[in-house]
């Protein structure tokens, strides 16, 4: 069999609560924090390519994507409360549903974190080369280092993307000798985001001219399955800029009173991000029109494709929002608001590597959880003597992460990023309903009120939104999942700590995991 050797919950319960985090925050740090996980490239640099997708549409696709984050978020607080320990959704598989699973969700998790945070830099790499080097230097990077090559949906003449290059190698370096980010530096960053994005709604919506919503919905509701257009298609794509709220349900632990402020926290960040990105998409589209630029037949073309690269290329075609590398600064510049457009672009500047610096985090944080457990190996998990951090496993997560930033565009690397996080989000509502069918009577700090409506209704979310993905964005999954499974059979299944009897927790990455032996599970 290989849906065996579950992790034995109780002996994840013992080693938490050992460690017991003191419950210091309130409903309303959580909600700050999540903001402050959530709000990125998403919203201010995404927009453009949900706009080609959907057109006014966006707007609703922001609602259909916010709403399956809200139900997937209450699943995740249930079990993140229930197993407070590392490793996130990964962890809550392996003692639900058993390693081979876990494995399989871990390993997804690399595109929600890693590619993710490749999608970010390159947003970052938008605004830099926008805001600071042009508007503010006067200074044109060359083409050639712009973005990535045309083959892979870049830029016109491109062949690197600098810039996101050398954030995402900043990132880690930071990450490297231990830098993480404080509760005082995240309120920071939340107050600019959301002071720069009130500045963009109080300039925009006052503005708006109805007629620019019409056609409201030029590519439809449903563009046709794997399409990547229409209203859906713009959701499973601008899901992105919601990615980061599962960061927040592992501060579930450490909230006073989980079962009121978690719900508080988690489905306010959620709720608020919403509201606000629909008025964001509202403004933009209402002011200067987000109608996508449409190829043979009214069909929109594809957005980070070679051919919409060729249009936007065009000068018919220089300010349309569908086109722009950095969305909302481009929105001020045209409706006459320039120095606003600077202070946006600036505060994305500032924001932007925060979300790259958290997505990273995780990411190495799921890696070393998963080489302590023996299925990657032990090297990864190697500590640094001076600065405490897993060095190794975060020096390779971060040239890959960069490499990829070097090369592919940012609506790419978010869809993509967006096949594996929901695939990890619906494994989570599985295993919170395994979970509370097997071990009803372990204490759940937070409870899901109407689980058996929630937990389908998020994996049914997250089936729709992946089919509504890009083909060659969905075809990804699969073809990464099974690389994996060989790489779990050929390495992980004979190296597995669980396998050889040994079941370990792990809490934090100075070595506080508790090794439990058990019975070895048969094979
Ligand atoms: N939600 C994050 C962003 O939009 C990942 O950048």
């Amino acid at each position: 069999m290989i849906l065996d050797r579950v992790k034995p919950l109780d002996a994840i319960l013992a080693a938490a609560r050992k460690k017991s985090l003191k419950r210091t925050m309130s409903g309303l740090q959580l909600m700050l924090f999540g903001i402050g996980c959530i709000i990125g490239t998403g919203i201010f640099v995404l927009t453009a390519a949900g706009a080609q997708k959907a057109g006014p549409g966006l707007m609703l696709a922001f609602a259909i994507a916010g709403l399956i984050c809200i139900v997937a978020a209450l699943c995740y607080a249930e079990i993140a409360s229930t197993i407070p320990v590392s490793g996130s959704a990964y962890t809550y598989t392996y003692a639900t549903m058993g390693e081979f699973l876990a494995w399989t969700v871990g390993w997804a998790l690399v595109l929600e974190y890693a590619i993710a945070a490749s999608a970010v830099s390159v947003g970052w790499s938008g605004y830099f080369t926008g805001t600071i080097l042009k508007e503010t230097f006067g200074v044109e990077l060359p083409a050639w280092l712009a973005g990535g090559p045309l083959v892979f949906g870049g830029v016109e003449g491109g062949v690197i993307n600098l810039p996101a290059l050398a954030i995402a190698l900043l990132v880690t370096l930071l990450l490297v000798i231990g830098t993480s980010e404080s509760a005082k530096v995240n309120a920071v960053l939340v107050a600019i985001k959301v002071t720069a994005l009130t500045l963009f709604i109080a300039l925009t919506l006052p503005v708006v001219e109805i007629e620019r919503f019409n056609p409201f919905l030029p590519a439809g509701v449903f563009g046709g399955w794997g399409s990547g257009v229409g209203a859906v298609g713009a959701a499973a794509t601008i899901f992105f800029a919601y990615v980061g709220f599962d960061a927040v349900s592992t501060a579930a632990e450490e909230t006073k009173n989980p079962q009121r402020n978690v719900p508080i926290g988690l489905v306010g960040s959620l709720l608020f991000c919403t509201l606000f990105y629909i008025a964001v998409a509202a403004g933009a589209i209402g002011t200067i029109g987000g109608q996508p630029i449409m190829g043979l037949g009214g069909v929109p073309f594809p957005a980070g494709s070679e051919e919409l690269a060729r249009q936007c290329a065009l000068p018919q075609h220089a300010a349309a929002l569908v086109c722009s590398d950095e969305a909302l600064a481009h929105v001020l510049r045209q409706i006459g608001w320039s120095s606003v457009g600077n202070v946006l672009g600036y505060a994305a500047f500032i924001a932007l590597p925060s979300v790259i610096l958290v997505l990273l985090f995780a990411q190495t944080r799921i890696f070393f959880v998963m080489s302590r457990d023996g299925l990657l190996p032990e090297a990864l998990s190697r500590v640094h003597p001076k600065w405490h951090t897993p060095h190794v496993v975060t020096i390779i997560t971060g040239s890959v992460v960069a490499f990829a930033a070097a090369f592919l565009p940012v609506g790419k690397l978010a869809d993509i990023a967006n096949a594996g996080t929901l695939y990890a989000f619906a494994m989570v509502a599985v295993a919170v309903m395994v979970l509370r069918r097997k071990r009803p009577e372990v204490k759940r700090p937070f409870r899901v009120q109407g689980l058996w409506l929630v937990a389908p209704a998020t994996v049914a979310g997250c089936i729709f939104l992946f089919l509504n993905l890009p083909s060659d964005a969905m075809i990804v999954l699969p073809v990464w999942t099974i690389a994996g499974a060989m790489i779990y059979f050929v390495y992980g299944r004979n190296r597995s700590h669980l396998g050889h009897g040994i079941v370990e927790v792990v809490d934090n990455i100075e070595g506080d995991e508790a090794l439990v032996p058990i019975d070895p599970p048969r094979s």
